[in-house]
């Protein structure tokens, strides 16, 4: 059998797609596989102890020593603070020497220092972002997909799995699934449903991106 093909995890928070991909490991869901490290942006990040339980390395990657770097954007969009912390998160990422980095409810916008060093080591970065493709782009997206709904504006919502680009919530889609809104009583409800298919989908897409190396 060959090596086991590696992936690193970003979170930020709970860390329910990180526990997908912990329990699928190898599993026919997700064969030869080993999560080598999980970084998190914030250090009381229940993932981080799910991490842990699994005997995975974990580490702590927060924005607090970058705050002395201007947070103004000094080339269009991107301040120095948040191109510094990039940088460093790739050397952390890279170090591990995944074949894969998986953004599992990283709740910050990348930049290219980020991507390039990642693309420049032939590592993918995927996202699961809980809308399809060019619909609801940004955070708090179940809300927003919720209020919608509640105004009578939309039927059903979905989930996403893509390609990170430094346009946010806009790569290309690796497997993508509607997800009904019928019959949802509350917010709760909507999360929930959501949640099940992107534990799924989280899975899948993983494993298509490993496979297709
Ligand atoms: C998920 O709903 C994901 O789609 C969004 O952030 C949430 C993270 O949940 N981007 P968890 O930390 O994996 O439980």
């Amino acid at each position: 059998m060959s090596s086991p093909r590696r992936i690193a995890v970003l979170i930020s928070g709970n860390g329910s797609n990180l526990q997908a991909l912990i329990d699928a490991s190898n599993t026919s869901a997700l064969p030869n596989v080993q999560i080598v490290k999980v970084i998190s942006d914030r250090k009381d990040a229940f993932g981080l102890q799910r991490a842990a339980k699994a005997g995975i390395p974990t580490q702590v990657h927060n924005i607090v020593p970058y705050k002395h770097l201007p947070d103004t954007p000094s080339d269009p969009l991107i301040s120095e603070r948040r191109k510094a912390y990039d940088v460093d998160l790739s050397k952390h990422i890279l170090s591990a020497e995944p074949d894969i980095v998986v953004c599992a409810g990283f709740m910050r916008i990348v930049t290219p220092s980020l991507l390039r060093p990642l693309q420049e080591g032939k590592v993918a970065i995927i996202n699961v972002h809980p809308s399809l493709h060019g619909d609801l782009i940004g955070a708090h997206c179940i809300e927003r997909a919720w209020e919608e709904f509640q105004a009578g504006k939309r039927k059903s919502t979905g989930i996403m799995i893509h390609h990170v680009i430094a346009e946010v919530d806009l790569g290309e889609p690796i497997v993508q699934e509607e997800v009904s809104m019928e019959g949802c009583q509350n917010l709760e409800s909507l999360q929930e449903r959501m949640h099940v298919v992107e534990h799924r989908l989280i899975v899948e897409g993983t494993l298509k991106v490993l496979d297709s190396r």
